[in-house]
């Protein structure tokens, strides 16, 4: 450990802050979290009735410019979007290059980071019209390249997307459609996923939103940008808990384990167990979209005729965790991805896809955040300072002399 005193005198100002727990690194007017009440709104809207009443694209609108859309607007909107969902033939082949077996969030990103050589005409950071192109590129084909990603990955061959279809309804035909057979949205899916997609829209300074800022501060191109906020939000502690957790159901159902067994490793602090899709920085009461989806998620299995026992498993840990002191001292509530997985499940997404949902659904606020930074006349390049603990100081010793 170093000494508070030396490390005043150390750095003089400079502030010690790992993790960011006490450091904003920015002004924002898009989202408000209140972590003790477990209130979110996006631009003063709660989350609870944009969760009701809108769509995801509304929404989006809503994040990236700041005011709900007329119905005019709206339609303009989602036809903008709509005409922009095609891959570039060449992009489609690249989707050919990676193992059968990859990952799909590092198919995303790379596919995300490639969209700025097929679009050189929209990566001006500053020209106001190419950030409105590369923003509906981005918006319109995420969810094709989501859709590639994951049908690659069952060696089924992929299809033109329909532009007479809505966003939500395009992305799930292309993701579970055939060529050979007509596909029949399912009203519930769309609508669930839809809501899904709301939910997961923005969450101000995390971890993928601060690295798109970051990245976007050195006057990298949106594309740029949002290509490594992907990777970002991939780690297990992030956007990666939603696939985390349903592991962690399945290796207790198949483990000689039973809930409460596990749960005592958890206490232990076992190395590398933790309860999955518990916890969260911000809020210690409670995950405000946790509460709406656990309400969803039921019902949702349900009609999609979907009830799963895995299900009960979580119902069982949430039960436990809810009255044990352990979560209880520590303030550790379910987050939004500890339902989530459940209800990509019963969709029908495998495990590995669970993340690239929640990249869908974060889009819109990494591009509304990134606009707002290069808006804002105060921006810098974000540059962290650090309290160095090496070696102070000595002198170089060729290599024969060294012990
Ligand atoms: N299970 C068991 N113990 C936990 C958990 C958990 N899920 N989360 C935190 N703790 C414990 C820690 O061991 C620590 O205990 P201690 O005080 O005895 O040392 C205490 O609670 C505080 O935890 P930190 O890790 O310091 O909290 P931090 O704010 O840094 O981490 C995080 C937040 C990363 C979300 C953490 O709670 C976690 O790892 N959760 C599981 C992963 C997860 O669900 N991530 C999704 C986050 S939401 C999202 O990105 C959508």
């Amino acid at each position: 450990g170093i000494e508070v005193s030396s490390l005043m005198k150390e750095t003089g100002m400079v502030t010690l802050d790992p993790g960011f727990t006490n450091t904003a690194s920015t002004t924002s007017a898009i989202t408000y979290i209140d972590g003790e009440a477990g209130v979110l709104r996006y631009r003063g809207y709660p989350i609870e009735q944009l969760a009701e009443h809108s769509s995801f694209l509304e929404v989006s609108y809503l994040l990236i410019y700041g005011e709900l859309p007329t119905a005019d607007q709206l339609t303009a909107f989602t036809s903008r979007v709509q005409r922009h969902t095609l891959l570039h033939e060449d992009l489609k082949r690249f989707f050919d290059g990676f193992p059968r077996d990859a990952h799909p969030m590092p198919v995303l990103s790379s596919a995300v980071s490639a969209l700025s050589t097929f679009y050189q005409d929209s990566l001006s950071p500053f020209d106001e019209t190419q950030v409105e192109l590369s923003t509906i590129r981005l918006l319109a084909k995420l969810p094709t390249i989501a859709a590639y990603a994951h049908k690659k990955s069952i060696g089924q061959p992929l299809l033109y997307p329909d532009n007479r279809l809505g966003l939500v309804e395009n992305f799930l035909r292309l993701s579970f459609g055939l060529p050979a057979e007509d596909y029949e949205v399912d009203p519930v899916m769309v609508k669930a996923l839809d809501q899904l997609f709301i939910l997961h829209a923005d969450h101000e300074q995390n971890c993928s939103t601060s690295t798109v800022r970051l990245v976007g501060s050195g006057q990298a191109n949106l594309f740029a940008s949002v290509s490594a906020g992907i990777h970002a939000l991939s780690g297990p502690l992030h956007g990666g808990a939603n696939s985390a957790v349903l592991e962690m159901l399945g290796d207790i159902r198949k483990s000689d384990d039973d809930v409460d067994t596990f749960m005592t490793r958890v206490k232990n602090k076992e190395k590398g167990v933790r309860l999955m899709g518990f916890g969260h920085r911000v809020y210690k009461n409670y995950d405000p979209r946790a509460a709406i989806i656990k309400k969803t998620a039921d019902e949702i299995l349900q009609k999609l005729g979907k009830r799963d026992e895995l299900l009960d498993i979580a119902m069982r840990l949430e039960e436990i965790a809810l009255n044990d002191e352990y979560f209880i001292s520590r303030k550790l509530y379910p987050n939004v991805d500890f339902y989530t997985g459940l209800i990509y499940k019963a969709m029908g997404f495998p495990t590995k896809m669970f993340t690239v949902l929640f990249a869908l659904g974060r889009l819109p606020g990494w591009i509304a955040q990134w606009r707002e930074m290069m808006e804002d006349p105060q921006t810098k390049i974000g540059r962290p300072r650090q309290v160095y603990t090496g070696v102070p100081e000595r002198d170089y010793v060729p290599v024969p002399d060294r012990g």
